[in-house]
């Protein structure tokens, strides 16, 4: 038996064995294929609550099973987060109008491996404010898995983020973070977008984490509003988020939750 199998940093994060990456590949794949299917489904008029049955119907049709229907009470199969909703957006029966933007958070169970993955669309015609918030976001996600190989720490991951979103006057919100996962949905670290380099544990090959940063034109500040779920920017300011579920390999990272359309980022793949 391979002798790191089952093994815990001092910091209380699992290390997955090489043959791991390959189911999480698979559950990966499958919640970015449908993010990738529902990509055309999204436009005014269009209910929140008619995009996750489609969601709950393709993950069905897939053999999977979807990790957020009855996780601490949650009905559905995504988060819909639209324009000042930061994340955990509920899907309802309002209808999307034109210039919306929305977050849609997809997580997946495939034979036991989970894949957690999340990005913007628009209803209509993309709002100049907004495809500046969009691409900083996504950008800033790409920082992060660029700083996130063996011997950096979770706190170089965060500063690369913070400091990419703060020099285009944007903010990071601080009240949720990425996570471990693998076997589990919500494992440690707490994976921040904010930090300062050198800080937190230490990367090791066989990490799996999330990376989500969620990023607001105006301030930071979020409040959860009563539903218990739905996180808003106190300010009503615009906030945009994309998620990936990375493993972390000899030499930088392998993303589990690539496109396979392509299609990650709304206007630039
Ligand atoms: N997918 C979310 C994340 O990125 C978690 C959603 S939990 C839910 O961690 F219950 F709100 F769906
Ligand atoms: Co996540
Ligand atoms: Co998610």
């Amino acid at each position: 038996m391979d002798e790191r199998k089952g093994r815990l940093t001092k910091d209380g994060i699992r290390i997955y064995d090489p043959a791991d990456f390959a189911g999480m590949h698979a559950a990966g794949a499958l919640a970015a294929s449908i993010l990738d299917r529902i990509a055309e489904h999204v436009e005014p008029g269009q209910s929140t609550a008619a995009l996750d049955k489609l969601i709950t119907e393709w993950v069905e049709e897939a053999g999977a099973t979807s990790a957020t229907i009855g996780y601490k009470g949650y009905k559905h199969a995504s988060c819909i987060s639209v324009n000042h909703v930061v994340c955990h957006g509920i899907p309802g029966d309002k209808t999307l109008k034109d210039g919306d933007i929305l977050n849609i958070d997809v997580t997946v169970i495939v034979d036991g491996w989970f894949g957690d993955t999340s990005r913007m669309y628009v209803a209509g015609k993309l709002p100049r404010k907004a495809e500046r918030l969009i691409q900083v976001t996504h950008d800033a996600l790409m920082k992060g898995i660029e700083a996130a190989k063996p011997g950096n720490t979770f706190g170089d991951i965060g500063a690369a983020i913070q400091t990419y979103v703060e020099s285009n006057r944007m903010s990071v919100v601080r009240d949720f973070c990425g996570h471990g996962l693998g076997r589990v949905f919500h494992a440690p670290p707490n994976v921040l977008h904010y930090g300062r380099p050198g800080t937190a544990a230490t990367l090791e090959e066989g990490m799996f984490f999330t990376i989500e940063p969620m990023v607001n034109l105006g301030r930071p500040e979020t409040k959860v509003l009563a539903d218990d779920w739905t996180a808003v920017t106190r300010d009503k300011s615009l906030s945009a988020q994309f998620e990936h579920s990375i493993g972390i390999t000899a030499d930088g990272a392998d993303i589990f939750t690539l496109s396979p359309a392509g299609t990650f980022h709304p206007t630039y793949g």
